[in-house]
């Protein structure tokens, strides 16, 4: 894992203070914007929504309660290797799809896009697989990320998020709102 905001935090502690970045509100109104906007530029094709675990489980649960019409949702997981403070680009397939994407329209569900390493390589490996064709839509977006998602959440500044799914140490993922640590992990 890597972050602008410096260094993953070594573990979380328990008197770890969160201040609310997005609310529970705000992140369902948003979603169900995404939702609608996907559905109309797919026109009724069939999306196969594909959830890069664990990171994105639950955006992904409700994107795909707000995207009408012809939806599946495949799975995969991944693992990016790092010193634990910058990415090395290598990212591991922990987790494998169990249904060819040949010839589907795969929109990818990532959490943050922070360097776009992760993002880079699920492109080139997933474009190998042929599907029809591979857009990203993602959660979460830093500034200066190389990766330009098709469909962006909210675009954030520095700073460590947790929450919806996203994790500190495996923790935290159930909070129903996005959140920064604070005071900003150095
Ligand atoms: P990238 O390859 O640098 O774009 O890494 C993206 C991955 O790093 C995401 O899928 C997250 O799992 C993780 N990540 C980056 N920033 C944060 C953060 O602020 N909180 C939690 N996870 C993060």
């Amino acid at each position: 894992m890597s972050s602008p905001a410096g260094p993953s935090p070594p573990h979380p502690s328990d008197s770890a203070n969160i201040a609310v970045l997005h609310t529970e509100e705000q992140i369902q109104k948003r979603v169900r914007e995404l939702g609608a906007q996907i559905r109309q530029d797919y026109e009724d094709e069939e999306i196969t929504l594909l959830c890069i675990l664990k990171g994105s489980f639950m955006f992904a649960a409700d994107l795909a309660r707000a995207i009408e019409g012809k939806v599946a949702v495949e799975f995969l997981g991944v693992r990016s290797y790092g010193d634990g403070t910058r990415s090395s680009g290598a990212v591991q397939i922990t987790h494998d799809l169990t249904t060819p994407i040949q010839d589907r329209h795969v929109l990818i569900v990532e959490d943050i896009v922070d360097t776009g390493l992760t993002l880079e390589y699920l492109k080139r490996v997933l474009t190998a697989r042929g599907p029809a064709s591979l857009k990203i839509c993602a959660l979460l977006q830093r500034p200066g990320a190389p990766t330009d998602p098709d469909y962006v959440g909210f675009r954030m500044g520095d700073g460590f998020v947790v929450g919806y799914g996203l994790d500190w140490a495996q923790r935290f993922r159930n909070l129903p709102f996005i959140g920064v640590v604070q005071p900003p992990i150095e």
